[in-house]
């Protein structure tokens, strides 16, 4: 790999991404981050503009990552959404729309970035699941459903370019202290809390201390893993 990598991470504008894109820059590296609003500003990060249900924005952004720094050398596929909602009252379009989000274009970047990395001869990809698509929570049967889908993608292509010095991994957070869970509300993030055994939630740092890792140079022989971080909420995944 060369020193300064090129790291992409959907999702960075806030939460788990934008903790992402704070560590890989702090170590050096050249960050891109996609989303549809701009995180804030962070010497090493590059904000592009993307709605990651449209294909096409997907490719023009790597395209130009490709142009400007001619490497993709580690992904991050971290944006995700939730619509909860009970099965019985589940509509079609709040379905489709969580796993348009979280696993059809969790596929258009991983094939793009997978490629790239190919070609290069090594690269680093870390998709962010959930425990959610193991201990599967109520109201969130779409949000499962496409969890449990990267999960089955990821490893597939792990398997697919591991020879090629490419690895692809999972991490998979417990209840983690973002916007996406403070929508939730006190009351039920403390009773959920109090379910987890280290005591509380964790933070987006937290998470992104273990994608960083599956990035390294230390983690080139872990492929096709899942790393819960978790609190201990799903122990023995
Ligand atoms: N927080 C948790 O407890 C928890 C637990 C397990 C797993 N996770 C997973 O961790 C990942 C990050 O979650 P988070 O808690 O950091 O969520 P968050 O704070 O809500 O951030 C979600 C990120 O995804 C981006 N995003 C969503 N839809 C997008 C779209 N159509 N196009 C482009 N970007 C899009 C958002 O950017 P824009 O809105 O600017 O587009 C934002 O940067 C998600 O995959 C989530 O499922 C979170």
């Amino acid at each position: 790999m060369s020193e300064r990598r090129t790291v992409v991470i959907t999702g960075a504008s806030r939460g788990i991404g934008l903790a992402a894109a704070r560590a890989f820059a702090d170590l050096g590296d050249r960050v891109y981050g996609l989303s549809r609003s701009q995180g804030p500003a962070i010497d090493g990060v590059t904000y592009i503009s993307v709605d990651l249900s449209d294909g096409a924005q997907i490719e023009a952004a790597f395209d130009r990552i490709d142009e400007e720094t001619g490497r993709i050398d580690v992904v991050v596929a971290n944006a995700g959404i939730t619509k909860d909602q009970l099965t019985v009252r589940m509509s079609d379009d709040d379905f489709r729309m969580v796993i348009e989000t979280n696993l059809v274009a969790t596929f258009q970047v991983m094939r793009r970035s997978l490629k790239k990395m190919m070609r290069q001869r090594s690269g680093r990809i870390v998709c962010v699941s959930s425990i959610g698509a193991y201990i599967g929570l109520p109201g969130q049967a779409n949000y499962a459903a496409s969890k449990a889908g990267v999960i089955g993608m990821a490893r597939a292509m792990a398997r697919e370019v591991a020879s090629r010095g490419v690895t692809v991994n999972v991490v998979a957070p417990g209840l983690i202290d973002t916007d996406m869970t403070s929508v939730l509300g006190e009351e039920k993030v403390e009773a959920m809390a109090a379910q987890i055994p280290a005591g509380r939630l964790g933070t987006a740092d937290e998470v992104a201390g273990s994608i960083v890792f599956l990035a390294s140079e230390t983690a080139a022989y872990i492929t096709g893993a899942i790393l819960a971080v978790d609190g201990g909420m799903g122990m023995g995944l």
